[in-house]
């Protein structure tokens, strides 16, 4: 099985390994909200505005459904909360093998705190709040993946060698 979803909180990472190894290795990339954003034609903030939460997590599992069913060799940068619906996490795990990449809240803090193209961030730009929200996902991450890779001062090129690892 040559898919691999990443997984993790925001700010760990996903997008930079999965553009990583698709340039280095020439692995298809899909950014699973970059790919939200373009077909929307909207922001990531902007549909949880307007739309709701809900539906941007019917995209979420609406997109995974044709990822699942399309190209084999292909890394996928998910959203912080797809694997937080169980039926995404049923069609990665058919689909694919799942890695999560793991970041302690101050690393995550310190790599998201000057964006703001998160809405369940906004106004809550602080480690504390990332380490509450994190632990309520860590036990979901868990038990989603084949595999965990720490990300903590690690380079793109060790994570996605222990990434790769899964193929
Ligand atoms: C979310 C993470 C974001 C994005 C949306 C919701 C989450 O993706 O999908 O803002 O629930 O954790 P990143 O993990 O790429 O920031």
């Amino acid at each position: 099985m040559k898919r691999i979803y990443l997984i993790g909180f925001m700010g760990c990472g996903k997008s930079t390994v999965s553009d990583y190894i698709s340039r280095k290795y020439g692995w298809k990339q899909i950014e699973m909200d970059a790919q939200i954003v373009s077909e929307q034609k909207k922001e990531i903030a902007q549909i949880f505005a307007e739309e709701g939460e809900t539906y941007f997590r019917n995209l979420e599992t609406e997109l995974l459904k044709r990822i699942a069913s399309g190209e084999e060799e292909c890394v996928v940068s998910c959203g912080g909360g797809t694997a937080m619906r169980s039926c995404n996490v049923e069609i990665m795990k058919r689909s694919g093998r799942i890695v999560w990449l793991k970041a302690k809240p101050e690393t995550v803090y310190q790599r998201v705190k000057d964006t703001h193209d998160r809405p369940l961030l906004e106004g809550h730009m602080n480690v504390e709040y990332i380490e509450q929200l994190l632990e309520k996902r860590i036990p979901v991450y868990e038990s989603a993946a084949d595999l965990s890779v720490d990300t903590d001062g690690k380079s793109p090129e060790e994570i996605a060698q222990a990434v790769l690892c899964m193929r």
